[in-house]
C-alpha cells in the first residue's frame, strides 16, 4: 500500500448537501483546520447547517473539548454559498445530498467543468455504486466513496469506496486525510453495502428468523444479544431505532443488489412493521410499544431451580473453565473429568454442550443421549450475566431443570429458547463471521478492514473474524454446515474463506 499525504489543512473542502451528513461531515473537515464551503439546493439550508456547527463548536468549547479560540477558528473556517461556480478553488467536494444516481451524477458532471483537474470528488453515498456515479464524469478516476457514519463528528468509521474507475492515489489521498480528520479509514471496493451494510445484515436477518420461528420473544432474544453476545443493542431494539423503513429498504436494496441472493432475503416480519406503518421508536410502535404507559419489554427467564446435587464440570475448554470458575466462586461443589465427546458439563443426568447448530432433539438423536441440552455462545462466558438454552425433546424434564440450576448457580439468568439449530448468538455471530469471509474472499476489503469496520461502524464487541478465530474456525464451519443441512438452504453456504481457512488449520488473522 502506498502511504499517500493526506490534504493540507489549507486546502479547501465542500460539502454539497448539508442535511444530518453533510452538516456532521462539514464539522469535521472545520475541526481539522480546512476553510469549508457548504451548499445545499434548499434555501437558507447552508447558513442554518453552519450556525448549528457554530452552536456545536460552542458547546465543545464549554464542555473543554476545545479551546475557545479553537471553536471560534474552527466556526470562521465554515462559509455558506449558494452557487457551484464558488467551489472552483476546492480540492475536494463532498457529496452528502440526496440519495439518487441521477442527482449525484449531474452534481458531479456540472462541478467537473468548474473545479481545477486535482479537485477529488468523495461521495457519502450508502447504497449507490461509486462505479456508476462515475461513469457520468469524463474523468472517474477522481471520484471515490468518502462514507462516513451517523453522527459523523461521533463516528470513527469512514469507508473509502473504490468504483472501478478510481485512482488509488485517490483512495489514498482520501484514507489519509480522513486518518487526518481523527477517523479510522477503511478501504473497500465498490459491491452492495459496501462493508458494514453487508456485513451486518444477518444481525438483523437470523434475529428476524429466529422470532419468526418462535425460538423466543424479542425481548429475551434482545437480552441474549446483549448480555451473553456483548452487543450493545439487540437486534429487535436496534431495528426500532433504525426505523424499519430504512432497515428494510437497506436490505432490500442489499438484497437486489446481490440478485437475490438468499443470504439476504428481506423477512415478511419486518415487512409486516412497514406495511402496517409500525417504523419504530420515531413514531411510537416497532417491535416494541413506545406508546405512553406501554410495558416494558422483559426478557423471559427461568424460575429459579435447586442447585444439582451432582454437577460435573467436563474437559478443559473455555466454557468449561468458566463453569468451573464461576461454581468455586459461588462456593458450589463440582468435580472434574475429561470431556470425550465435547461435552462441558453434566448436571444429575443432564449431558451439556455448546451449540454445533444442529438441534438438541437431532443431537440427540445422533448421540442417543437424549438428556442433551445445548448451550449458546457467549462473548466471555466468565463474564455474561445470561445464557441461553435449548433442550432435547427427549430430554426429561428434572434434567433439563438440572442444566438450568447448574447455570443459575453459576450466576447466569437463563433463558431457555424452543430447540432452534444454533440458538441466538452463536448462529448470529457465525452468519457475520461468514459474511465477512465472503467480503474479503471477493476483494471487498481485508480481514483486518472487515473486522474493524464492524466495531467501529455498527459498534460490535469483536470484530467478526477475530470472533470465528476465537471460536475456532472449524467450529464456526459446522454451525454453518448445521444450519445449512437443517434449512437446506443456500443461505448458509459456507464462504471458501473459511474453508480455506479450516483445512489449512490456520486462524483467519494468520
Ligand atoms: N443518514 C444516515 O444515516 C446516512 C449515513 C451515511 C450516509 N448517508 C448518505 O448521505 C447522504 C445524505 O443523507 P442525509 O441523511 O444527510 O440526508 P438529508 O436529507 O438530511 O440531507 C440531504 C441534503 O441535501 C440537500 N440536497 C438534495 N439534493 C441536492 C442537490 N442536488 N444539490 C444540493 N443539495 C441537495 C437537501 O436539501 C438536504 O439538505 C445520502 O446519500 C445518504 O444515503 C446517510
Amino acid at each position: 500500500m502506498t502511504h499517500a499525504n493526506p490534504l493540507a489543512p489549507e486546502a479547501v473542502v465542500a460539502v454539497v448537501g448539508t442535511g444530518a451528513m453533510g452538516a456532521g461531515i462539514a464539522q469535521v473537515a472545520a475541526q481539522a483546520g480546512h476553510p469549508v464551503k457548504l451548499l445545499d439546493n434548499r434555501p437558507g439550508a447552508a447558513e442554518k447547517a453552519v450556525e448549528g456547527i457554530r452552536a456545536q463548536f460552542a458547546k465543545m468549547a464549554e464542555k473543554g473539548k476545545l479551546t475557545v479560540e479553537a471553536a471560534a477558528a474552527a466556526g470562521a473556517r465554515l462559509q455558506p454559498v449558494s452557487e457551484l461556480a464558488e467551489l472552483a478553488d476546492c480540492a475536494l467536494v463532498v457529496e452528502a445530498i440526496v440519495e439518487n444516481l441521477e442527482a449525484k451524477q449531474k452534481l458531479y458532471a456540472d462541478l467537473e467543468v468548474i473545479v481545477g483537474a486535482d479537485c477529488i470528488f468523495g461521495t457519502n453515498t450508502s447504497s449507490i455504486s461509486v462505479t456508476a456515479i462515475g461513469a457520468a464524469l469524463k474523468r472517474p478516476e477522481r471520484l471515490a466513496g468518502l462514507h462516513f457514519f451517523n453522527p459523523a463528528p461521533l463516528m470513527a468509521l469512514v469507508e473509502i469506496v473504490s468504483g472501478l474507475a478510481t485512482e488509488r492515489a485517490v483512495a489514498e489521498t482520501l484514507f489519509a486525510t480522513a486518518a487526518a480528520w481523527g477517523k479510522t479509514p477503511v478501504h473497500a471496493k465498490s459491491t452492495p453495502g459496501f462493508i458494514v451494510n453487508r456485513v451486518a445484515r444477518p444481525y438483523y436477518a437470523e434475529a428476524l428468523r429466529l422470532a419468526q420461528e418462535g425460538a423466543a420473544d424479542y425481548a429475551t432474544i434482545d437480552a441474549c444479544c446483549r448480555e451473553a453476545g456483548g452487543f450493545r443493542m439487540g437486534p429487535f431494539e436496534l431495528m426500532d431505532m433504525i426505523g424499519h423503513d430504512v432497515n428494510f429498504a437497506v436490505t432490500n436494496s442489499v438484497w437486489r443488489a446481490f440478485y437475490n441472493d438468499q443470504r439476504f432475503l428481506p423477512s415478511l416480519l419486518q415487512q409486516e412493521l412497514v406495511d402496517a406503518g409500525f417504523y419504530g421508536r420515531k413514531n411510537g410502535r416497532g417491535f416494541y410499544d413506545y406508546r405512553e404507559g406501554a410495558a416494558k419489554p422483559v426478557a423471559a427467564s427461568e424460575a429459579a431451580q435447586p442447585v444439582p446435587g451432582k454437577i460435573t464440570i467436563c474437559g478443559t475448554s473455555t466454557v468449561a473453565n468458566a463453569l468451573a470458575a464461576r461454581l468455586a466462586a459461588a462456593g458450589v461443589a463440582y468435580t472434574q473429568q475429561v470431556s470425550a465427546d465435547g461435552r462441558v458439563a453434566e448436571a444429575d443426568g443432564a449431558v451439556l454442550y455448546v451449540t454445533d447448530g444442529r438441534s438438541a432433539t437431532r443431537r440427540a438423536a445422533e448421540t442417543g443421549i437424549g438428556n442433551c441440552v445445548l448451550l449458546d455462545l457467549a462473548l466471555d462466558y466468565a463474564k455474561s450475566t445470561r445464557l441461553a438454552l435449548a433442550a432435547a425433546t427427549q430430554a426429561e424434564m428434572a434434567a433439563v431443570n438440572a442444566a438450568v440450576g447448574l447455570l443459575q448457580a453459576a450466576g447466569f439468568q437463563v433463558s431457555r429458547f424452543a430447540d432452534v439449530p444454533g440458538l441466538a448468538v452463536m448462529r448470529t455471530v457465525a452468519m457475520l463471521a461468514n459474511e465477512a469471509a465472503d467480503a474479503v474472499n471477493q476483494g471487498v476489503c481485508s480481514a483486518a478492514g472487515a473486522d474493524q469496520a464492524m466495531r467501529l461502524g455498527v459498534n460490535y464487541p469483536q470484530g467478526p473474524l477475530a470472533w470465528a478465530d476465537q471460536i475456532g474456525v472449524a467450529a464456526v464451519r459446522d454451525v454453518l454446515a448445521n444450519l445449512a443441512d437443517s434449512y437446506g438452504e443456500d443461505r448458509y453456504r459456507i464462504s471458501p474463506l473459511l474453508h480455506q481457512a479450516v483445512f489449512a488449520g490456520r486462524k483467519i488473522h494468520d
